[in-house]
Order: structure tokens, then C-alpha cells, then sequence
């Protein structure tokens, strides 16, 4: 029975983009594996998402695709839209382009749906992989050998079980059955509505293809990312007050003349009141949890461990990150899976909440910071000490989103530590007089 080379079966429970490269994975290292995910397949006609929604891939990403399989990665990678930038659209209409990097690299707009469904394929290509769709997740034994039970009350035994099932995860719940796990759970007060942007009559984008587009009204704010077809997927992000004082045509129209009057022309007015009285309102919540495995049996990935907001862009590239972490450990300890997770457990804790904290606090950065002058002067200042300093001085957001050699954790510790040269700067521009400062500043931030 202890024979070494038994195959190891696994459960990985929810086929979203993080169960599915984990399936993929684990089978790459010779594991047996069954997916079990409650909804339908995906990429069946009737259960197809007409409306196209887009996410950020970026370096953690990338990296993690690549180290599963370096094929699939590419054929992603010809998918996707690079976006160098945030082009900040004023309210008087006019334009600002605020790159990413000095270097110019790019996060990468990528169809969520297309990227789901192209793993899926993936997954029905490997021989070691079963996929079985409508089979919710009810309960989980973890006393003996790992049981799963559905919601049609069968029963199944795995060696292991992996929960990706998401922010609201069941395998998170029924662990905390049996491990003692810290969890905390808070909604920010402000809700979600996902809008359009068609292709201009010739069928091109009707505003620039290569940038984030942000409508940054302090409290609210309208973004766009690019769709290979020419279209934008565009968002609402605003407090539910606000949302709900939207009730009627009236009212949508009037806020947003008033707020986006660029966005009402290219939406059109009557799109724009469609996508009021049909599309949802979704809820933004942030999750932490710790400690995330039950000896070898058991761990919990992705957002299922750790939900964020998205405005860090970082959901999936963190857990796309969670498998290469988890992979590299297994490899680390030659496949003892009990020692992988325990490895896991202690050392990804601290780079998960960093992720979750820094998502929070930059919607204030999106929707305020990025119209203000002194913003703007502060990242010139930053991308001039990145220029003669290089590896020594790395701007935070190049560190999150290009960077998936610096963890979470270390990018954090390294920006504080920055941020306290940055206000001596600041503090020495005053003292020299602002105005002399600001244009020598200037005059370097030309090259820039
Ligand atoms: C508006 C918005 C914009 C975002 N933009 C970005 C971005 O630009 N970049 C980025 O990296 N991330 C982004 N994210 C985050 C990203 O969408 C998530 O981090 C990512 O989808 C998480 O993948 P997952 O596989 O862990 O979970 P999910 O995608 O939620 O998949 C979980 C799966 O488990 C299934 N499931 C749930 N319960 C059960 C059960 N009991 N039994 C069986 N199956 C079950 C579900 O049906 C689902 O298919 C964004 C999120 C939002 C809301
Ligand atoms: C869980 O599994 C153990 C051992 O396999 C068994 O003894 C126990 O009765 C099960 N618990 C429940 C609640 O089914
Ligand atoms: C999970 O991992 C930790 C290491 O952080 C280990 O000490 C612990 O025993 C594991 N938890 C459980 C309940 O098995």
C-alpha cells in the first residue's frame, strides 16, 4: 500500500482561473486529478456570459502561466491588449497620460471569459484531469482519508483537497471546522456596475487602446479597459449612496453629464441606461485568513483565501502566484505534500495580506490621488531616483505588477522605506523655497 510511487489523487474544488491552473499543475507533476465545480461549463452555449468583462494580467501572472506551461502562456499572451498607462480623462474633457514604469512595461487587458475557457480546454487535454461540472461542494470530512460530499449527497475520497472556490468559499467554512483559522471579512462601502464602450463606426477603439482609462471623480470614479474587438469593458466603482440615489433615467443621465460627459458619448445614452436596469451591482470585500491547510490534506487558494478589492489588479496574478509558490515547495520537499503546506502556511501569509491591504488603499489612489499635482510630481521624483538608482529605488507599483520576483510583503517594507526619503525631499524643496524646487524638478522631470 505505502508503495512511493502511488499516484496521489487529487480534489481541487472550483474550475475558475485559479482551480484550473492548480489542476493543471498538479497533473503536470504526475498527480491524479478531479475538478468539481458547481456551475455549469462554461463554455457551453447556454451557459455563455454574453457580456465580455476583462481583467489586468501582469508579471505574477505571467510568470506563474509560464512556469505551468510555458505554451499555453504564449498562446495567452497573443490574447491580450498592453496597457502602458492610466490616461486620466478631467472633467473639462481633457486628457492625461500617467505611465506605469519607466521602462514602459505594460499590464495586459485580457477577456476573463476567453482566458477561463481556454484553461478549461486545457484541462480536457490532460489525460490525468477529469472536470465535472453542476457538483457543488456541501461537506468535507477531514477526520480519515479526505471525504467530499455534494449537493446530491454523493461521496468522494481523495488523498488531497484543494479549495478554490472563491471569496465566498465552502472549503474555507467547513475547514474552520478543524484547524483553528483567524479569518476576518469586511465590505467596503462602495458597489460595482459594468458598462460598455462599443468599437467606433469603423470598427476601431474609439479612445486609446493601450491605457487603463480612469474618470477620477474623488468619490467615484468610471474605468476602461481594452477588448480585442475594439469595444471597452468600462465600471462604475461608487458608494452605494451614491448608486442609489441612480434610480431613474432622469437621474443617470443627469449624473453622468455632469461627471463623465466624454464616457455618455461614447456609451450612448442608450446603452447606458440598459446597462442601469439590467446589469448587477456587485458587492467588494476584502478576506484574510490564516493559517490555510489541514496537514496534507487540505488548502485553501486564491480568493478563497484571500479576497481583495480589485483595484490593485492583483486578484488572479496573486492567486495564479499562490500555485507557483505551492508548486516550488512541492518540488522544494520532494513532492511530501504535508511538508509543502505546512511551508506554504508559514511563509505566504505575510505576502497575501500585504496584497489585500495595498488593493485597499489604492482606490484612493485611482479615484483622488491621481488628480492631484502633487501626485504627479511625487511619481516624477520617484521614476528620477528609479532612473540613476535603479535596483536601489523601485517605485511600488512597478514592484506589485512587474516585479514577481520581489514579493508582496518585501515591496511594501521597501516603499516605506522610500516614502521616508521621499518626504525628506519634500521637506528639503520647501526648505529651499517651493518655487525654485518645483521647477528644477520640472526641468528634470522633462527626460522623464
Ligand atoms: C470587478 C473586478 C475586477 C477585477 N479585476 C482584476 C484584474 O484586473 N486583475 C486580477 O488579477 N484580478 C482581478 N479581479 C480578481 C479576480 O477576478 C479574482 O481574483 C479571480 O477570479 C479569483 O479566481 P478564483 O479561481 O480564486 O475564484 P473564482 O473566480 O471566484 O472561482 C471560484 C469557482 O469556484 C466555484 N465554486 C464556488 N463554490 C463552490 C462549491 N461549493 N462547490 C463547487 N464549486 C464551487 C465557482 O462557481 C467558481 O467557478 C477582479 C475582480 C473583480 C470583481
Ligand atoms: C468522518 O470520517 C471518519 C473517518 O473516516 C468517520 O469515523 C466519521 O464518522 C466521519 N464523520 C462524519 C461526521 O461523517
Ligand atoms: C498547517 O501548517 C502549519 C505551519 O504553519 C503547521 O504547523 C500546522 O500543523 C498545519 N495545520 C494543521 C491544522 O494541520
Amino acid at each position: 500500500m505505502d508503495d512511493i510511487k502511488e499516484v496521489k489523487t487529487v480534489a481541487v474544488i472550483g474550475a475558475g482561473l485559479v482551480g484550473s491552473l492548480a489542476a493543471l499543475a498538479f497533473a503536470k507533476r504526475g498527480y491524479q486529478v478531479t475538478v468539481f465545480e458547481q456551475r455549469g461549463d462554461p463554455r457551453l452555449a447556454k451557459n455563455k456570459n454574453l457580456r465580455s468583462i476583462n481583467l489586468a494580467v501582469s508579471d505574477r501572472g505571467v510568470n506563474a502561466l509560464r512556469n505551468v506551461d510555458f505554451k499555453l502562456c504564449d498562446s495567452i499572451l497573443q490574447h491580450v491588449i498592453p496597457m502602458k498607462g492610466r490616461m486620466i480623462h478631467h472633467v473639462e474633457g481633457e486628457l492625461e497620460s500617467q505611465r506605469y514604469d519607466l521602462d514602459n512595461q505594460c499590464i495586459n487587458s485580457i477577456d476573463r471569459g476567453y482566458l477561463n475557457d481556454l484553461l478549461l480546454n486545457e484541462l480536457d487535454n490532460h489525460e490525468l484531469i477529469k472536470v465535472e461540472f453542476g457538483r457543488k461542494l456541501e461537506n468535507l470530512n477531514l477526520s480519515g482519508q479526505p471525504t467530499l460530499t455534494f449537493a446530491n449527497l454523493d461521496i468522494k475520497s481523495f488523498d488531497i483537497v484543494i479549495g478554490a472556490d472563491g471569496v465566498f468559499s465552502a472549503v474555507r467554512h467547513l475547514l474552520q471546522k478543524y484547524i483553528r483559522m483567524d479569518f476576518t471579512q469586511e465590505y467596503i462601502d462602495s458597489t460595482y456596475l459594468e458598462l460598455r464602450i462599443p468599437p467606433g463606426e469603423d470598427g476601431d477603439f474609439q479612445i486609446d487602446a493601450n491605457h487603463l482609462h480612469i474618470w477620477p471623480r474623488h468619490k467615484f470614479m468610471l474605468i476602461a479597459l481594452p477588448n480585442l474587438d475594439g469595444s471597452f469593458t468600462s465600471t462604475l466603482f461608487a458608494p452605494w449612496d451614491v448608486m442609489d440615489t441612480l434610480h431613474s433615467d432622469e437621474k443617470i443621465l443627469e449624473f453622468f453629464n455632469e461627471n463623465f460627459p466624454d464616457a455618455v458619448d461614447l456609451i450612448t445614452e442608450k446603452e447606458l441606461l440598459y446597462a442601469f436596469h439590467m446589469h448587477p451591482r456587485g458587492k467588494l470585500l476584502s478576506v484574510t485568513c490564516n493559517k490555510y491547510n489541514h496537514t496534507g490534506k487540505c488548502l485553501i487558494i486564491g480568493d478563497a483565501s484571500h479576497g481583495m478589492v480589485p483595484f490593485y489588479g492583483q486578484g488572479m496574478n496573486c492567486g495564479f502566484e499562490d500555485v507557483d509558490v505551492l508548486m516550488a515547495l512541492l518540488d522544494k520537499h520532494e513532492d511530501d505534500v504535508e511538508k509543502a503546506f505546512n511551508e506554504y502556511t508559514e511563509t505566504r501569509h505575510k505576502d497575501l495580506v500585504a496584497i489585500v491591504d495595498l488593493a485597499k488603499e489604492n482606490y484612493k489612489e485611482m479615484r483622488h490621488k491621481v488628480t492631484s499635482k502633487l501626485f504627479v510630481l511625487r511619481k516624477r521624483v520617484d521614476f528620477i531616483l528609479t532612473y540613476y538608482l535603479r535596483e536601489k529605488w523601485i517605485p511600488l507599483y512597478t514592484m506589485v505588477s512587474f516585479r514577481s520576483d520581489i514579493p508582496y510583503s518585501e515591496a511594501v517594507a521597501r516603499v516605506e522605506f522610500q516614502n521616508k526619503i521621499l518626504l525628506g525631499i519634500e521637506g528639503l524643496i520647501v526648505g529651499t523655497g517651493v518655487f525654485i524646487g518645483v521647477k528644477f524638478l520640472k526641468w528634470l522631470g522633462r527626460k522623464f
